[in-house]
């Protein structure tokens, strides 16, 4: 039984037992405390406080589907035979409609009787706190016929997913796989409570439980272990799912294959090429564009992962291997999900892939320099991963620690820095106009350091998507110019300078400043200056950010002329 089939099995059973068929929702969910869709229920999410709304938007009380699902947090395990960065998620949702009794016949029947397959064992929730133990689900299976039932704590009880949510205990299905391993196939959640806090609140009993008026249900099975189960293999990549993708990659490295198909590394890397390339196109199709932030930064990494692992084991160009294999993923998926289809947006992986390449060459010749393992990556976009390697090579020592450090670090910058902005687009506070404020003097030094030239504002104008900044310049700054000015202020960024504001006489201020852009006949006698450790100091009245670490990544977008003499640069902080 090939994928396809399993996957319309499992609708159509369903549909036969009065369920909705509903489409797949996006990667990108509509809960913003939730970074990707990781579950079916993520689009059902508001239902299980409002059950009545399905009628009205769905027609029915009962839904399932067939749902994309990302979830990075064990991305270091891909690679293995289980964990993958994508992966499919059947489900069957309930809000109303039905309890636990039909909810765990349902899956007995589609797993035994219908695919065939034997239950190991299955699980039940042990209770804790409000929540009782639940008898119900144990007598249900016991009266099935299942025989071993196991009682179980924390890992049995799930969600809420995001800040607050649904949740409630599950009962889970375990079969064995080719290996004659225990893996659980399917997950069945009793919601019948509501949780005002996260999930790592609520188990440091820092949330409330409170019970919903009607019991939801939400299953979910992933499909590729399914696939896996139902076809007797040891693991994923050798389901039909990724048959096709790994006779691609080996074609292009048959005149060696002869013992590369034994070696564990090879095995690792290629499954991580397929999981993370599968990722990104969905990734893509969806409508996310690689960034240094949130999804777009989850994006970039993966495929800056294959890129590494293209170059470890084929002499070619990346992009060269990555076309097919792409195409053969768009071939698969399009039935199914047809936005794979959109050749705009695949086309986004290759040049993104190119930017890397670019940034490999550069980012080599600073490591060789012996630069931060940070800087390198924050600045040279150079995974730590690839760092380490490469420090393995040459016998160097990286501090992993201090990597790790800066790295959180950075993660809180910008996590604050989304939030602030969301809020900023709410409220208009005015945070990313901050931080192009103080942008805007990095790039006034630095296009006086770059261009060893006596370099004044002439004007600038800050929004909360952009800056434009017009200078003094008599011709076109060319691309290599603009890019080394860009790559110093992403330095000055990196080097997490503290801004300071001092107050001084106007007379003594003229002799710090490096730039004396405006009419000081303007200006008071006390002054605001405005210094970037030893790069700028500007007359300036604020506001800006306390340190230049705060500005994330600074990109040039334009160069071009406003008047005679005079150019103008457009950038962005990403
Ligand atoms: N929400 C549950 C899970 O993700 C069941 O769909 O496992």
């Amino acid at each position: 039984m090939d994928s396809n089939e399993i996957r319309s099995r499992f609708l159509k059973f369903f549909e036969k037992r009065g369920h909705k068929i509903i489409p797949s929702s996006s990667l990108i969910p509509g809960d913003p405390t939730v970074l990707f869709t990781t579950a079916g229920m993520q689009q059902f999410k508001p239902y299980y406080t409002r059950p009545q709304d399905t009628d009205k938007d769905f027609g029915s009380r009962n839904i399932t589907t067939v749902q994309k699902c990302i979830r990075t947090v064990d991305i270091d395990e891909v690679g293995d035979a289980t964990h993958l960065t994508f992966f499919e998620m059947l489900g069957n949702f309930s809000f109303g409609g039905y309890g636990r009794r039909e909810a765990i016949t349902y899956a007995y029947d589609f797993i035994v009787k219908e695919l065939g397959l034997e239950i190991s064992y299955v699980t039940f929730y042990k209770g804790e706190g409000v929540v009782p133990r639940d008898e119900e689900s144990k007598n249900i299976w016991s009266i099935l016929g299942v025989k071993d039932i196991r009682e179980d704590g924390k890992d049995v009880f799930w969600g809420p997913t995001g800040d607050s949510g649904p949740c409630g205990p599950t009962t889970e299905i375990y079969c064995k796989n080719a290996d004659g391993q225990d893996v659980e196939i399917w997950n069945i959640v009793f919601n019948e409570y509501f949780c005002d806090g996260s999930r790592e609140k609520l188990d440091k009993n820092e949330a409330k439980l409170k019970k919903l008026d009607v019991l939801g249900i939400d299953t979910g099975m992933g499909l590729e272990r399914l696939v896996a189960t139902v076809q007797k293999k040891k693991n994923v990549y050798e389901t039909d799912l990724f048959k096709k993708p790994k006779d691609v990659l080996d074609s292009f490295v048959l005149p060696f294959l002869s013992g590369l198909d034994n070696d564990i590394e090879y095995i690792r890397s290629s499954r991580i090429i397929f999981d993370h390339l599968r990722s990104v196109l969905m990734m893509v199709s969806d409508g996310i564009i690689p960034s240094n932030k949130d999804k777009g930064y989850v994006l970039r990494r993966l495929i800056r992962r294959v890129v590494v692992y293209i170059q470890k084991y084929y002499k070619k160009n990346p992009s060269d291997v990555v076309f097919p294999l792409i195409g053969f993923f768009v071939y698969f998926y399009n039935n199914i999900y047809p936005e794979v289809g959109n050749k705009t947006r695949q086309h986004i992986i290759l040049e993104e892939i190119q930017k890397f390449l670019e940034t490999l060459s550069k980012g080599l010749k600073e490591f060789e320099k012996g630069i931060d393992p940070f800087i390198l990556f924050s600045t040279y976009g150079f995974p730590i991963e690839l760092t380490l390697e490469l420090a393995k090579e040459k016998g160097k020592k990286i501090n992993l620690e201090d990597f790790n450090k800066k790295m959180t670090e950075h993660q809180k910058l910008s996590r604050t820095s989304s939030a602030g902005m969301f809020k900023g687009g709410l409220a208009g506070t005015g945070e990313m106009e901050t931080k192009y404020h103080t942008a805007t003097h990095l790039l006034l030094a630095s296009l006086r350091n770059v261009l060893k030239a006596d370099i004044v504002q002439k004007g600038s104008n800050i929004t909360a998507e952009r800056m434009r900044f017009d200078f003094n310049w008599p011709e076109k700054v060319s691309v290599e110019k603009l890019k080394e000015i860009e790559d110093l202020v992403n330095v000055k960024i990196a080097e997490a300078i503290p801004v300071e504001m001092k107050e001084m006489p106007k007379e003594e201020a003229k002799k710090v400043v490096t730039t004396l852009s405006f009419d000081l006949s303007k200006y008071g006698d006390v002054v605001k200056v405005y210094k970037i450790g030893d790069f700028s100091a500007e007359f300036c009245g604020g506001p800006h950010v306390k340190n230049t670490k705060e500005l994330g990544v600074f990109k040039i977008q334009k160069e071009e002329a406003v008047a005679q003499g005079i150019r103008r640069i457009k950038a962005v902080l990403i």
